[in-house]
């Protein structure tokens, strides 16, 4: 009986400790240790390819790159400082000052609202690991290039140039460029960074958000009137669904906006827009959105890994900004998402992939274009949030 009772208590602790899952801190050494190695990779790739960044993959599986007027252009030179940031290998520190040496003349671009992802991700990390004051004075010529793009008579920051029949487009994700001019305010004491943020988070709330806090992805102004002329969509499945990346862009610039002013309403839009990502309906089991949440094809379309990145960093840190239990739920949510990411699903096998470390990552799915594909800011948040989780559990 006594041996018959030992089997039984054996079987049920071997039982519980298989379903048990992984611990998270082997998981996010792994994952920084196997992107330490397929972002050196990359770095041999593209220190043979001057003056351009990595971008995707083509059809063909060959390394598409860019400009470096290019929108995601900060993203690869920005996470080679997070790993340089985890590891203190100062190779990783040489490697991001090449990539982000091949940014700086976008200081002066006053033709694109991108330059928070493409300056602060690159220069901005590198001044926040090395002091480089050269890299504070490109970052503050950088953002006052990008608010010469603020419109005072519609409360916004203009996103793309006139087209389509948008006299003043702006889009969800211009909410990512204002942790930039946030910073922009906190080193230079001008106050005029800190109105334009705050105006274009209200503007933005009242404007681009439906009731049940999805967001359109285009809102087109009137630029006499400063009017609302058109909500529309470019990169999403129709001008009435949630496009997950934008719902994604969201989350994130409020969480941002509520750490930088303490403003309660930019915490009651966070979780807002967080309870509907975590509580939708098409949210798929593994944490990943679909690339559109409203394409009639799901379960069969695309997913898009960059929207599950950005989205598990927003909620690690909101996690950190909220009581019990949505604290928790938050910080779940995050943790599914990293565990599903750091999985042979979306991660990548060494040297394979382009060198890009997670794949499944949806561009523009209505343009064709970088469809089910790598895609840097997908390996951007991706680490960025690995290396937030592991901070909260230090
Ligand atoms: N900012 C463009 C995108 O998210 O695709």
């Amino acid at each position: 009986m006594k041996t018959r009772l030992f089997i039984l208590a054996g079987f049920l602790i071997a039982v519980s400790s298989c379903n048990r899952p992984a611990p998270m801190d082997g998981i996010i050494r792994e994952s920084m240790n196997f992107s330490m190695e397929q972002y050196t990779l990359m770095y041999n790739v593209m220190k043979g390819i001057p003056g351009r960044l990595p971008r995707t993959i083509d059809a063909a599986g060959s390394l598409v790159t860019a400009e470096p007027d290019w929108w995601t252009s900060g993203f690869f030179p920005g996470t080679l400082w997070y790993l340089y940031e985890y590891s203190g290998d100062v190779k990783f520190r040489e490697y991001a000052e090449e990539m982000t040496a091949r940014i700086e003349k976008e200081k002066d671009n006053r033709g694109t609202h991108d330059l928070g992802f493409m300056l602060y991700c690159s220069f901005g990390n590198g001044l926040r690991l090395t002091g480089n004051e050269a890299y504070k004075d490109i970052l503050l010529t950088g953002a006052k290039s990008l608010i010469t793009r603020y419109r005072p008579n519609i409360g916004c920051i203009q996103s793309w140039n006139s087209r389509r029949g948008w006299q003043c487009p702006v889009i969800i994700d211009n909410m990512m460029n204002l942790e930039f001019l946030m910073w922009a305010f906190r080193v230079s004491g001008d106050s005029t960074y800190y109105r334009i943020c705050v105006n274009h988070s209200d503007t933005t709330m009242k404007n681009h958000f439906r009731p049940d806090y999805s967001s359109w992805h285009v809102v087109s102004y009137d630029t006499i009137s400063g009017r609302v002329e058109k909500k529309q969509t470019a990169q999403g499945y129709s001008d009435a669904s949630a496009w997950s990346r934008g719902q994604c862009w969201g989350l994130y610039g409020y969480v941002v906006m509520y750490r930088e002013t303490g403003l309660q309403k930019y915490l009651d839009q966070a979780t807002g827009i967080a309870e509907f990502l975590i509580n939708h309906p098409r949210m798929p089991e593994d944490g990943i959105p679909y690339w559109d949440f409203d394409d009639p094809a799901i379960p069969d379309t695309e997913r898009d890994a960059s929207a599950g990145a950005i989205m598990a960093s927003a909620l690690i840190e909101l996690s950190g900004m909220t009581a019990e239990p949505a604290s928790s739920r938050y910080l779940n949510m995050a943790e599914l998402q990293l565990r599903s990411l750091a999985s042979p699903r979306y991660r990548a096998g060494k040297g394979e992939n382009g060198n890009f470390i997670l794949m499944h990552s949806t561009g523009s799915l209505p343009d064709d274009s970088e469809v089910n594909v790598p895609l840097t800011y997908a390996d951007y948040y991706f680490i960025e949030a690995l290396l937030r989780y592991r901070a909260l559990k230090d």
